[in-house]
């Protein structure tokens, strides 16, 4: 493990250029040396390596590599004009900073979407023998939004045909013109059909307070399928970064997931993902029942997919979200970065009461995050470390447990008859933001309760109920590392596994 980490500097002489200009700044980057190893910089999470970062995007897995793209303001540690971002992972924990994959071009600025492997070359974009990688993103013409237009928001791609490491825009983009509404964005495209290569494309798109279901054979020519906006969906706010997959049921069946993130309107607040589950035909989607999901009821994970092209021997359905809320991300007390990915977790259906879940589970390959793992007994612990994932049994209907610090931040997580609730009101730095103290709630779901999880990073708190059956991810800025554990209803013996960085 190294403290010190090279990376590509994008910004020092793109800061002297106007935010448009750059549509090929390869040749600006500039290396430099810096530790990844500021006050609440997290040590196993991804984060970008200076400046801003918000959505995952482009997630595919090719030759091994599991890429991360993401939206990246890199002259700035707010939000503005969107790159993507990029880096590079064998095993989704450790990263390699690539260098900046899309700037911004006339036709606007790079927003969400997602990446394909074209193995059968169905782009043109590529040969028989090297397939292109394809990216599906969104265009944001600022100019056009600024002049009042509605059809300001288009889709476009780009393609790789050395492994994801540069990048050329389509020369016809965009390839999805805008029909004149307002939010028509972040497009997460999938192969519908067989391995042999007899199928077409699948864009789920969102457009305002709807998903819309595009089909191609070439992904670049669209069609429009349908719309899917049930009565009963949460719409508190715009609907944003949906994701579509089929996974398997306990039945031996399957069903059809339906991602769909949304901000604001979350359960606490801000940005959160509801989710459908149901059936989904090439055309139509139709959802089960009529309760909204949420898939993380923590306020720190938001615009979450998955990764495509999963070898069918590994067959996971891998996520990774956004770990921030619009809410506060701007503001959150960190300067040099903004903002990291959650955990990479994998989704999976399990049935309750005749009822679908979707659980997130965490990834086996955290295992190799374990510098050293003990069994504590006792309700009251000193941990030998601020970085940790700690695993705890549950032994009663109602529990609590208290991590806090000789600086008297805590967070307090539990279960009593109303359900599930975390408080970060006193976890720390809180005054960036009026809302960030709010206690956070969650449904029981019926769940029975037996095990609890938890991973500690320097600014992040992820809580695994019943590997991942209920999931609540939240960022935390403490004034020093919580050292120590109090717990009620749980069993004597905790496993704490002290972890390492990632950098
Ligand atoms: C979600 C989102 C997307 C958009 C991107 C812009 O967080 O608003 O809908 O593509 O961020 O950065």
């Amino acid at each position: 493990m190294h403290s010190i980490k090279k990376y590509l500097a994008l910004s020092l002489l793109i800061l002297s250029l106007p935010n448009f200009a750059q549509e090929k700044g390869n040749e600006n980057e500039v290396s430099v040396e810096r530790p990844l190893n500021e006050p609440f910089r997290p040590q196993f999470h991804f984060t970008p390596a200076a400046n801003w970062m918000n959505d995952p995007n482009g997630m595919v897995y090719y030759e091994g590599e599991y890429h991360l793209f993401y939206q990246h303001h890199p002259q700035s540690n707010i939000w503005g004009p969107m790159h993507w971002g990029h880096a590079i992972s064998t095993d989704m924990i450790h990263w390699e900073h690539q260098p900046i994959a899309l700037f911004p071009d006339k036709h606007g600025t790079i927003f969400s979407g997602s990446t394909v492997a074209d193995i059968h070359n169905t782009s043109g974009l590529g040969t028989a023998e090297t397939p292109p990688l394809v990216a599906i993103f969104t265009y944001h013409d600022v100019k056009a939004e600024k002049e009042g237009k509605l059809d300001f928001q288009t889709q476009g791609i780009a393609y790789s045909t050395d492994r994801g490491r540069t990048w050329s825009k389509y020369e016809g983009n965009p390839v999805l013109k805008n029909p004149g509404i307002r939010d028509f964005r972040d497009p997460k495209v999938s192969w519908y059909g067989d391995k042999e290569g007899n199928g077409k494309w699948i864009m789920t798109l969102a457009v305002k307070d709807k998903i819309s279901f595009y089909s191609s054979p070439n992904l670049i020519d669209w069609q429009h399928e349908s719309d899917f906006n049930p009565a009963w969906g949460a719409y508190g706010g715009v609907w944003e970064c949906p994701d579509l997959f089929e996974l398997p049921t306990s039945d031996g069946g399957s069903k059809w997931v339906l991602l769909v993130s949304i901000n604001p309107g979350a359960p606490n607040g801000g940005s959160g993902t509801q989710y459908f589950v149901g059936d989904f035909n090439g055309k139509d989607f139709n959802a089960d029942g009529d309760q909204v999901k949420w898939l993380d009821y923590g306020a720190d994970n938001y615009a979450g997919v998955t990764w495509s092209n999963i070898s069918q021997s590994d067959g996971r359905r891998l996520f990774i979200g956004w770990m921030s809320n619009w809410t506060y991300a701007n503001t959150v007390p960190t300067e040099a970065w903004r903002s990291a990915t959650t955990l990479p977790r994998s989704l999976e259906l399990i049935t309750h009461e005749g009822d679908n879940i979707l659980a997130s589970r965490p990834v086996e390959e955290l295992g190799k995050l374990r510098i050293s793992s003990e069994t504590m007994e006792g309700n009251d612990l000193s941990l030998p470390d601020e970085l940790a994932e700690i695993e705890l049994g549950i032994s009663e209907e109602n529990f609590e447990l208290v991590l806090s610090n000789s600086h008297g931040n805590r967070i307090i997580i539990g279960k009593n008859e109303k359900g599930i609730y975390l408080d970060r009101g006193q976890s720390g730095l809180t005054e960036f933001n009026e809302e960030f103290k709010a206690p956070h709630k969650a449904p029981d779901l019926g769940l029975q309760y037996k095990k609890l999880k938890l991973f500690i990073d320097r600014s992040s708190i992820e809580v695994f109920f019943n590997d991942g059956e209920l999931v609540m991810s939240e960022v935390v800025f403490p004034n020093s590392p919580y050292t120590r554990l109090e717990t009620q209803g749980f069993e004597n013996a905790v496993t704490v596994h002290r972890l390492k960085s990632i950098w």
